[in-house]
């Protein structure tokens, strides 16, 4: 049993390209991370006995990890930290985000994985192994969703662009992109569940097996096109690919008038197609750009056509490899 914490480790926000609500019942999923979507510092305490002290102030959480506590943040955070031999007292832990928090950007994976270094750094003789990052991150992840897919934590703990299916290695598969992609992220600003939209597509679906199984199948079949285009740098078959991944999504029901809005929006500015990223029911909408400078005047017709918008529509390049 160690007390050590490391001093500082980082974790990747996500979205996913393509494949989400199928990648529960077994479909691949492709998903990006977003670079150094949250980095933890770790000081000790005077008081070693003392609770764990947790601020991400952009996130508006301010913590202390109590053993009687209900609140599912520290709840998970005290799971991840038992699960790692990691100290349950005695250290203040200061996170800087650059993702916004519940909208589908991969906040709780984020902390879970950035925590599960923190913990495991000090018992690896190198970096900690990332199949047992992802393993600890879902500890966690379990207390906030239920039964997570998994791939959250996959991206989070691996970066770059992952391939992922449920079953399969708990860490996903690298993909090479044949070019760097150009996205734009939207946050609605509408709040969400996934859990809740998990279950409403399980219940649709039980109604309607021989209608949805197929949308379901077709998901996953985008998916595989996708990743060949990914891998061949084809940004119009990812495109194309793209549109028809939102019009299934809301096929599913996880699709609102709001996020069909802001798809066409970005489209109207320049981006090449557009869909809604993670659970829906409100959360992200991603925009698939052909040039950097098309994503810029995405995000600056955006910013202009929406003031209103909690957080402001952004640029991200996707790129191979670890960001
Ligand atoms: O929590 P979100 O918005 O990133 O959605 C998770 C993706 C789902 O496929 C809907 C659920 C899962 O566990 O993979």
């Amino acid at each position: 049993m160690t007390l050590e914490l490391q001093r500082s480790a980082v974790a990747c926000g996500k979205v996913i390209l393509l494949g989400e609500h199928s990648v529960v019942y077994g479909q691949p999923a492709l998903a990006a991370g977003l670079a150094r979507g949250l980095t933890l510092h770790a000081t000790p305490l005077p008081d070693r006995g003392a609770a764990i002290e947790l601020s991400v102030p952009s996130w508006a959480l301010d913590l202390r990890l109590t053993p009687d506590t209900d609140h599912p943040v520290a709840r998970a955070c005290l799971e991840v930290l038992t699960h790692c031999d990691g100290p349950v007292t005695g250290w203040r832990i200061d996170g800087e985000a650059r993702i916004p928090c519940r909208a589908g950007l991969g906040s709780s994976a984020a902390l879970t994985v950035a925590l599960a270094r923190l913990a495991l750094g000090p018992q690896a003789s190198a970096e900690p192994d990332l199949e047992e990052v992802v393993a600890a991150s879902l500890v966690g992840e379990r207390v906030f969703h239920g039964t997570p897919s998994g791939l959250d934590s996959a991206v989070a703990a691996r970066g770059g662009v992952v391939a992922f299916e449920r079953g399969a290695s708990g860490s996903g598969e690298p993909i090479e992109l044949g070019a760097p992609v150009s996205l734009v992220v939207i946050p609605s600003g509408i709040p969400r569940q996934t859990g809740a939209l998990v279950a409403g597509v399980r219940m649709r679906r039980d109604r309607l097996p021989t209608v949805i199984d197929p949308v379901i199948g077709a998901l996953g079949q985008l998916v595989t096109r996708g990743r060949a285009a990914l891998t061949a740098g084809q940004l119009h078959v990812l495109a194309e690919l793209t549109t028809v991944a939102h019009e299934l999504l809301s096929a599913l029901g996880v699709s609102l008038p709001e996020l069909d809005l802001l798809c066409a929006a970005a489209v109207r500015h320049g981006a090449l197609a557009a869909k809604l990223t993670g659970a829906g029911g409100g959360g992200c909408v991603i925009a698939l750009c052909d040039t950097r400078a098309a994503a810029q005047a995405v995000v600056t017709g955006l910013r202009a056509e929406f003031p209103a918008l909690t957080s402001a529509p952004f640029f991200v390049e996707i790129e191979s490899g670890q960001p």
